[in-house]
């Protein structure tokens, strides 16, 4: 975290921030590096607020522009923070237009100010309108691209309405304990202990979620690694792996290990492989794993090319947490809403396809493969695993283990099930499906 920028630093950060994302197609952490005051928690949370809100509010201010193309982007990324600031945050108005005009000068633009203070004022006065008209668009209110709600509803059409809504909430912060170190109950009592108040989730044994987000530096036993930070969802991985203490477990696309770390915890004695393509991913991974006190095998390769990294053993189980749309993750993850185009689901169905097929070279028989997404896009899940299913003679769907718990609302699918955002569980949206290979 830096040093506290003040009210119009921070509204140029964030505009920088937005701009990068919403007109250079760069993911937060992209356009955050080398912008002054951008690791700000302050900064941050107003990119994120604004790039939530983004597709809501950019056509409002649109409607108050005489020429809308003639504003350079940063300004118009500039205007868009401000206008979230002055719909969703409890500081004045007033206020949020004065450091809005005063940052046209650190975003460079400083005779922009008159029509930066001109078209917010008018903003402020007319805003209940310009929304009454907006709102009656799905999208708009919903701060979605058009042609993703149209996806969500065509997949998902009873439950699109609260998955929309359910993305743009904040969301809340699930702690994994390490229960070989730490019972849940010994920890919860430890966090309020310190004023920390949490809840236990009834269905995953090791979650608990916080009643308020805070900085892990500030968590008991997160130094020493006896909690994490993982969606209750995401922690039914090692559940639904089920993997016995001794097998040859492989995390075939692992970075930055975030369920490398749950697999060891779950079932200390496994012999992890930890692989993924991003050498500087897996350097996360190793951080992670030295903050948990845990081991597990690093490998930097490609999943597609066994040859390079496989040395003919098969294992046991395999986990295959594949790259996806994270259409999943949209709430933790704002800009996905802006980044992805209509095409990207099935680019990733395609790179999803062959990393299964490359993952299942290395399965043993009677091995069990669980796929894994953060998309609720069935094109990413049900078809993938489908699709393998048809041309893989050797391949039967298996079953959850019994004693796997389902999360409320979660959706069985014709293989697999599904978490979505919005259902009882309140976790992520993720997509599992069990495989088995064949002994014969
Ligand atoms: C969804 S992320 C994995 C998240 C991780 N399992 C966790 O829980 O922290 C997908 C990962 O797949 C990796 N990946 C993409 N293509 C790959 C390939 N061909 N071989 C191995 N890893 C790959 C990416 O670098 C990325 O880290």
């Amino acid at each position: 975290m830096g040093s506290s920028p003040s009210a119009a630093a921070t509204f140029a950060a964030a505009a920088r921030i937005v701009e990068g994302v919403a007109r250079r197609g760069q993911s937060v952490d992209a356009a955050t590096r080398d912008i002054p005051h951008a690791a700000s928690s302050a900064v941050r949370a107003v990119a994120l607020g604004t790039l939530r809100w983004y597709l809501r509010l950019l056509p409002a201010l649109r409607r108050l522009l005489r020429d809308p193309a003639s504003v350079t982007p940063r300004l118009e990324s500039l205007l868009t923070v401000a206008a979230h600031q002055v719909v969703y945050a409890r500081t004045a108005a007033e206020v949020s237009v004065n450091a809005a005009v005063d940052a046209t000068r650190l975003i460079g633009v400083p005779r922009a100010a008159p029509l930066a203070n001109a078209v917010l004022r008018r903003f402020v006065r007319e805003r209940a309108e310009l929304f009454a008209e907006l709102d009656q668009s799905l999208p708009v209110r919903t701060a979605h691209p058009d042609w993703l709600v149209q996806r969500l509803l065509d997949a998902w059409p009873r439950q699109a309405p609260a998955m929309l809504e359910a993305n743009n909430e904040h969301p809340p912060m699930v702690l994994r304990v390490d229960r070989t170190r730490t019972a849940r109950h010994a920890m919860r009592e430890e966090l309020r202990a310190r004023g920390i108040e949490s809840r236990e989730i009834q269905w995953a044994d090791t979650a608990l979620e916080l009643a308020r987000p805070m900085s892990v530096n500030e968590l008991p036993g997160f130094a020493e690694g006896r909690v994490s930070v993982q969606d209750a969802g995401a922690q039914l991985a090692p559940v639904l792996l089920d993997a016995r203490p001794g097998e040859r477990v492989l995390d075939a696309c692992a970075a930055p290990g975030g369920k490398t770390g749950a697999l060891l915890e779950h079932t200390p004695g496994i012999h992890l492989t930890a692989l993924d393509l991003a050498s500087e991913r897996v350097v996360r991974i190793a951080e992670n794993l030295r903050r948990l006190g845990r081991e597990a095998r690093l490998v930097t390769a490609d999943l597609r090319r066994p040859q390079d990294f496989w040395d003919g053993q098969p294992y046991a189980r395999i986990l295959l947490d594949v790259p996806c749309s994270s259409t999943g993750v949209i709430r933790r993850h704002p800009d996905i809403k802006l980044l992805r185009r209509p095409g990207d689901a099935a680019a990733f169905a395609r790179q999803q396809g062959e990393l299964l097929h490359s993952a299942l070279t290395l399965l043993a028989p009677g091995g069990r493969l669980l796929y894994a997404t953060c998309s609720v896009c069935p094109e990413e899940n049900e078809e993938v695993v489908g699709a393998a299913l048809a041309a893989e003679s050797k391949l039967r769907v298996a079953g959850f283990p019994p004693h796997a718990p389902r999360p409320p609302g979660a959706q069985p699918r014709p293989v697999g099930l599904q978490l979505l955002p919005g259902a009882d569980a309140g976790t992520d949206g993720f997509y599992y499906a069990c495989l088995e290979k064949t002994t014969a």
